[in-house]
């Protein structure tokens, strides 16, 4: 019986140069840089061109990346008719997953359509600039559409994380909110081998193409063990309430066996790099909107649930409630992660794309011993 590593747990699949998780000294570097030092300092954007060329832009090339993404900010006419064809209710991650799925198939007609085929470098790193700077309308408009609202075109006078707010809410934000949102971005923005990353290098490996990638990676984050979590850390507190509640709601859930969202990682077993960093700038929004109660309620549930289980919050707790007092809906919440870690999904693609090799696993068979059709007789309908 061969060492089955289930979920490939502390498995290491292969090399990357794009992010370091360290739970050891509890760190995350973007290609070597500290990722607090980054969403302290940086716009998005930078961090996208570090993350897709290895080293942080000089002025020129920041300019001439940030005129090529404000050029393609506008919501593309035929996703528009394609996102008003689907259900109000559909998940919009669903929504965003059709969206992408368009992009490139329309993109990629004639070419060929695989990684090789499909163009060079320059080619997948225009495309990966491409969807960062058509995701913001797609999410904006995604949350406008279910409020029956109209889209609000994009400016090209506001830097990525100002746009992305004026699109969605129609109205310039606070400048402690775009510096809180453009944090966010960029601890969402990589995180190395986690599920849906991994999956776009899965997709990459066998020559198929980035929006595939791309598409296969949303799906792997829709789920509530992933990327969903930040919803689902909002309906949390919203089934609890306020912290008075805390207790016994923490009773009812563990007799239920349930994961507690927002908690727990793979990788960080005494808590998320990330987290103190979001957790600054979820004070900032605490402030501004004047909202000590959400303070009170997420301190009680960490304090609580750490003393109980000694699990700490991953990026997703602080998130949910930063993103809520910002406006957007929950169910906008995990389009924002796709917004954002599209630049480390993109990053790997390329990567994985020049080292090819080909991800297989193997597995350990426990079905069925070897047997015989011609042992086989068909048992009588049942009567
Ligand atoms: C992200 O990988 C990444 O890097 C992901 C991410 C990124 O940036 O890409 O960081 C983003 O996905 C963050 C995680 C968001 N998900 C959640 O918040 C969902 C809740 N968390 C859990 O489902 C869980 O913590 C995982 C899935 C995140 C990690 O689980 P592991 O490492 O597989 O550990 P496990 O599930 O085997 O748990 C070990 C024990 C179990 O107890 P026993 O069965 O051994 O008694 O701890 C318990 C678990 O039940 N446990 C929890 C818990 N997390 C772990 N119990 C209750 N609530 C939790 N949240």
């Amino acid at each position: 019986m061969s060492d089955v590593k289930k979920g490939l747990a502390g498995v290491v699949a292969d090399v990357t140069a794009v992010s370091k998780v360290d739970p050891e000294t509890n760190t995350l570097l973007y290609r070597g840089y500290p990722v607090q030092e980054l969403a302290a300092t940086q716009p998005f954007e930078s961090v996208a061109y570090l993350l897709w060329h290895g080293e942080l832009p000089a002025a020129g090339q920041l300019d001439e990346q940030r005129a090529a993404e404000r050029a393609q900010r506008a919501l593309d006419p035929d996703v528009r008719t394609l996102l008003d064809m689907l259900p109000l209710d559909a998940h919009p991650m669903d929504d965003v997953r059709t969206a992408v799925s368009l992009l490139g198939a329309r993109e990629l007609a004639g070419t060929g359509s695989v990684l090789d085929a499909s163009g060079s470098v320059e080619d997948n790193l225009r495309r990966s600039l491409t969807l960062f700077a058509a995701l913001p309308a797609i999410v904006a408009y995604g949350q406008r559409r279910r409020r029956g609202l109209e889209p609000v075109p994009a400016r090209d006078d506001l830097d990525y994380a100002a746009n992305f707010l004026w699109m969605t809410f129609g109205e310039e934000s606070d400048p402690v909110v775009v510096d809180a949102f453009n944090r966010s971005m960029i601890l969402y923005a990589e995180h190395s081998f986690n599920a849906s990353t991994f999956t776009a290098r899965v997709v990459t490996s066998t020559l198929s193409d980035l929006y595939s990638a791309v598409v296969a990676a949303i799906g792997a984050l829709k789920g509530p063990l992933h990327g969903g979590a930040n919803e689902a850390v909002m309906r949390v507190f919203d089934e609890i309430g306020d912290a008075s509640q805390v207790p016994a709601w923490l009773d009812t859930a563990l007799a239920q066996k349930r994961k507690i969202m927002g908690f727990g990682h793979r990788v960080y077993k005494r808590g998320d790099s990330r987290v103190p960093t979001m957790k600054t700038a979820l004070d900032s929004l605490v402030a501004h909107y004047d909202r000590p109660d959400v303070l009170e309620l997420y301190s009680a549930l960490e304090s609580e649930f750490v003393a109980r289980k000694g699990i700490y919050p991953n990026l997703d707790y602080p998130s949910g409630p930063a993103y809520n007092l910002i406006g957007f809906d929950t169910a906008t919440f995990t389009p924002l992660f796709v917004a954002a870690r599209v630049t480390g999904w993109t990053a790997h693609i390329l990567e994985q794309a020049a080292s090819n090799a080909l991800i297989r696993p193997m597995s350990q068979y426990d079905g069925a011993a070897e047997r015989h059709v011609d042992g086989y007789v068909p048992l009588a309908d049942e009567l």
